[in-house]
């Protein structure tokens, strides 16, 4: 196979990102967003973007999308539901078709761990992750970043590996199929936060706390939200469980956030969750809609977010 080098526009995985690069991509956005409507849509005139989704996505997709139509790109989206990929065709020769065709960036996600790696091998285009597997979601890292510092007043811009000292977030949920922890695990303690991962084992195996360094692993989600600032929830993702089955109610009993538990061991803690929820089960409707959450800041922090991804990905200057 014809290997291209990795383009350095590509954002393929957090963990490999330094923090002066994470500082300039959150500069990048605070730029983008105080840059009026008419010169954005300027930066990315006439580029051409393709949306390449093999899974569902509401938030992720539409965010990219509309990230990109903001800075006059065009996109294009090709799912597996409507495509050739229905006909059996490789990533490779979708992301070859997609060049030939004029796109200039390509934004993936796939079922596939490791897959934005291939296809930013075989095509040597700029390449965004929007969620590899179980592996990688490298923009919803950001974006939850993003929400952090604004949320404890804390420039964005300047971060570095102490930003986050003192601050205890605790991620609860199906951590084993979810690369939204995973993205986060290998950001937050690089920049000083503790985390805690909190699931029962079949949702989260011992081995998860090699991670990251300092992780720490616990079942006791009272105990843990007691000692957090930060408490990110995650859906128990039914598509990935395989034959696993779950007492639903005894998860509940023992790691939903509702609001009894959320007032009884920490009040004032700032709720995140990706998305997509399901109320009622790994978090109740109350909290979810409650002053503690931040859950629709960080949806809007990811059209931000990923403004400043397409920015850095096609080269444009935004001063
Ligand atoms: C998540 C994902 O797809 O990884 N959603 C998202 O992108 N915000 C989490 C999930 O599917 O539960």
């Amino acid at each position: 196979m014809n290997l291209a080098a990795l383009h350095p526009g590509s954002l393929l995985t957090i963990a490999d990102l330094p923090i002066p690069e994470v500082a300039s991509i959150l500069a990048l956005t605070a730029r983008l967003d105080q840059t009026p409507a008419a010169e954005k849509a300027k930066l990315l005139a006439n580029r051409r973007i393709a949306l390449l989704f093999y899974e569902s996505s509401t938030r992720t997709r539409t965010s990219f999308e509309l990230a990109a139509k903001s800075l006059g790109a065009t996109t294009t989206l090709v799912s597996d539901k409507s495509s050739s990929i229905e006909k059996g065709e490789s990533l490779k020769d979708t992301g070859l078709t997609l060049r030939a065709l004029g796109a200039e960036c390509i934004i993936l996600r796939h079922p596939a761990s490791g897959s934005p790696f291939v296809l930013a091998r075989t095509t040597g285009l700029p390449v965004l992750n929007a969620g590899d597997g179980m592996a990688q979601h490298p923009s919803q890292a950001l974006l939850d970043l993003r929400t952090i510092l604004n949320r404890l007043h804390l420039d964005p811009t300047t971060v570095h590996d102490k930003s986050l000292l003192g601050l205890t977030i605790t991620i609860t949920g199906d951590i084993l199929h979810s690369r939204v922890a995973r993205s986060n695990v290998m950001l937050l303690p690089r920049l000083g936060a503790k985390v805690i991962l909190c699931g029962p084992e079949p949702l989260l195996p011992e081995i998860a706390a090699g991670l990251a360094d300092g992780l720490e692993i616990t079942r006791n989600f009272d105990e843990a939200l007691s000692r957090s600032q930060i408490v990110m929830m995650l859906r128990i993702q039914k598509e990935r469980l395989a034959g696993l089955e779950l007492d639903l109610g005894e998860y509940i009993a023992r790691f939903q956030l509702n609001e009894p538990r959320l007032a009884a061991q920490a009040p004032k803690a700032l709720v995140l969750h990706p998305g997509p929820m399901v109320r009622g089960l790994e978090i109740s409707g109350e909290v979810a809609d409650g002053p503690n959450s931040a859950i629709l800041e960080q949806v809007t922090n990811g059209l931000a977010i990923r403004s400043a991804l397409l920015v850095r990905a096609l080269g444009a200057q935004a001063n």
